[in-house]
């Protein structure tokens, strides 16, 4: 699919692979500029975000301009070849405008206001934000627009904000008005005869503040979908003035991965690059697949190459505890993102601050400055990129089977009155897209109804909600041949939140072969269920099969005893449990082998990463111990210049990238 056309990523990288980061050089004394440009060349970077926090520096009160610092950064940064991605510094308003302005301030579900002090307090409904916001939107672009040195612009910051205030209610009301059009309408899809929640006027409706008990699903749902779509309102509006301003300059803004407040896919639509901030666990054995995961779907939104925002060098200073990454792990992850499409790996930020609530948070020059290992790490880094780039950059990866994600489908399901509050969403997508992983199975992702006839293979972790669309374009997929994996708890409500008849859509039953769901039974934690060849976790289903399946593997024992666990169907699979992490992946990898999808390498050791860019493997070594990786054939291997024949020794943390 190609993407509209306009500017893009490469017209940023123009044949390079972008490499730099958030730089908040208003931060330091101005001769610290000049130490820092030293070490951004020596270090091959050649891109910096500037301005993402800058807005009480630009307009340090209301109306005021400063724009003299910033004039002689974005100079000395296209003196020293350093393209800028200039930030619109939206995300987080002045102390004046609260102040000023209250109604700028956004308000939680219980009523608190988020006061400033820290940062992207600012209501995504308030008139007066936009206005101030669209007001320093419009003169950065008329200042810079015209800059040599100006690559691309990115809108606000990872946004992120929910509003249950007045001025939120009011627009969420006019978003209503808009999907609905009558009450009538509006309580029907809400349910509302259900505890006595009819509206007689749109003026009684609240945007999902806290209740006494449970509240309604429905209005639920619909409140992330209006929060989604206000602040893409909000990137829309800032969007629009810049390209105003630069037809030809491109523009993104940064998401967070997996971020559950975006509508992702809509999003991106929205955006000429798509970019993605990164920060797996140093620590966690899974991280490498966290990022895998965040990168395949960067992609797939993207539609091609894809710019990694921000990462860190180091550790991170918002979890429990907060680990550095050992000696290569910064290189090896940054080349994971490379292997998965990124055209550009970018960091938060350039140089660790010494003062604000990010002072323990990495840069790419720590506190140790020059002489230490994280910026010694980064040189090392930025030298490979400059040395591969030639030959990545701009390139697509191309993959066998989809996997199937929905922003819609995850609000509706993490309702309060869920069956399991131990079923959550992502924790299911990660465990079905680490499976592949671990298979060697390159996964691309995709939106229930996006075209999916170029995938050999569509794996549906679990999709609660589906729309009738979504529905029949999965009935055409496998009615076209292509074979279909769907986990529990999928095609079980419609776009209102409604349980379809039955508890999953009649056409999905008959699909897989199933006559009756009599009833769900969840798992408690640690709890297992036995099935024929494997134990399921988590969840399991009373399903009464049709007699038309192809293949079932039964429950053994307990209440299930004897009934379906998993269903086949022509092409058509039904898993009602969740299969261990083991069998899960031995079961997708055989459901991949018949449907013709081949893992990228075979017999492939469990620490090595193997992923394609059009004729290039890249081969990562995720563990700590060398490892000798069979590679058919005589390549070149980028990294190193040299000749490989049938087989590479990866030690720790190292990766090849191989050309035929
Ligand atoms: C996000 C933000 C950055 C910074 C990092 C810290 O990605 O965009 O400004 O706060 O987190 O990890």
């Amino acid at each position: 699919m190609p993407k509209p056309q306009g500017p893009a990523l490469s017209d940023a990288t123009r044949g390079r692979l972008l490499f730099g980061g958030d730089y908040n050089p208003e931060q330091w004394p101005e001769e610290v500029w000049h130490e820092d440009v030293r070490l951004m060349k020596d270090a091959g970077v050649n891109s910096v975000t500037l301005g993402v926090f800058s807005w009480s520096r630009l307009e340090p009160e209301p109306g005021a301009r400063e724009f003299g610092w910033l004039d002689r950064l974005m100079d000395l940064m296209h003196d020293s070849g350093i393209g800028v991605v200039l930030a619109t510094p939206t995300s987080s308003p002045p102390p004046w405008m609260g102040r000023l302005h209250p109604d700028t301030l956004p308000v939680t579900e219980d009523g608190r206001t988020e006061w400033w002090g820290g940062r992207q307090h600012f209501s995504h409904s308030s008139a007066t934000y936009r206005r101030y916001a669209a007001a320093i939107t419009e003169d950065l672009a008329a200042r810079y627009g015209g800059h040599p040195g100006l690559t691309m612009w990115h809108i606000n910051n990872e946004y992120c904000t929910f509003d249950h205030g007045d001025e939120a209610a009011a627009s969420f009301r006019r978003w209503l008005r808009e999907r609905y059009g009558t009450l009538d309408a509006l309580n029907e899809a809400w349910g509302t005869a259900f505890w006595s929640q009819g509206y007689d006027t749109w003026d009684g409706i609240l945007p999902a503040r806290q209740p006494h008990y449970m509240r309604n699903p429905s209005q639920v749902l619909d409140f992330r979908r209006f929060t989604s779509d206000m602040l893409l309102e909000c990137f829309v509006a800032e969007r629009d003035i810049v390209r105003r301003h630069t037809p030809h300059i491109p523009v993104t803004s940064n998401f967070m991965p997996l971020w559950f407040g975006q509508d992702a896919w809509r999003w991106a639509g929205e955006e000429d690059v798509v970019s993605v901030d990164l920060y797996p666990d140093p620590r966690d054995p899974l991280g490498a697949q966290d990022g895998a995961l965040v990168q395949d779907m960067t992609r797939s939104q993207a539609r091609g190459p894809w710019m990694l925002m921000e990462q860190a060098a180091g550790p991170v200073n918002w979890r429990g505890v907060n680990h550095p990454k050992p000696r290569g792990l910064n290189r090896l992850w940054s080349l994971q993102a490379v292997a998965r499409g990124a055209d550009a790996v970018c960091y938060f930020q350039w140089r660790q601050s010494r003062q604000g609530a990010e002072k323990f948070h990495s840069g790419m020059v720590s506190h140790a400055g020059e002489q230490g290992r994280t910026y010694q790490e980064v040189k090392q880094l930025g030298a490979d990129l400059a040395r591969i780039a030639p030959e990545v950059s701009g390139r697509h990866s191309t993959a066998d089977v989809a996997v199937l994600h929905d922003w819609h489908a995850w609000w509706a399901g993490a309702q309060d009155g869920r069956l399991s509050h131990e079923v959550e969403h992502a924790d299911v997508l990660r465990t079905w897209h680490r499976a592949l992983w671990q298979a060697h199975l390159t996964t691309d992702f995709a939106h229930p109804e996006h075209d999916l006839t170029a995938y050999r293979l569509v794996v549906v972790p679990q999709l609660y909600l589906l729309t009738d669309a979504a529905i029949d374009n999965l009935l055409a997929y496998v009615r076209g041949g292509g074979t279909l994996v769907c986990g529990f708890l999928t095609g079980v409500a419609d776009q209102d939140d409604r349980v379809r008849e039955g508890g999953m859509d009649a056409r999905l039953r008959e699909l897989f072969g199933i006559r009756t769901l009599h009833e769900w039974w969840p798992l408690d934690p640690g709890e297992g269920v036995a099935c024929e060849g494997f134990r399921g976790t988590l969840w399991s289903e009373e399903l009464e099969a049709d007699g038309t399946a192809d293949e079932t593997v039964a429950y053994k024992g307990g209440e299930l005893d004897g009934l379906p666990a998993v269903l086949r169907k022509g092409g058509a699979w039904y898993v009602s449990t969740l299969p261990e992490p083991d069998a899960l992946r031995d079961l997708l990898a055989r459901i991949a082998t018949g449907a013709g999808v081949r893992p990228v390498l075979d017999g492939l050791p469990e620490q090595i990463e193997a992923v394609r860019r059009g004729e290039l493997l890249f081969v990562l070594n995720h563990g700590r111990e060398p490892v000798t990786v069979e590679v058919p054939g005589t390549h070149r291997d980028l990294l190193t210049g040299a000749d490989v024949t049938d087989r590479v020794t990866l030690g720790r943390y190292d990766a090849a990238i191989l050309r035929p």
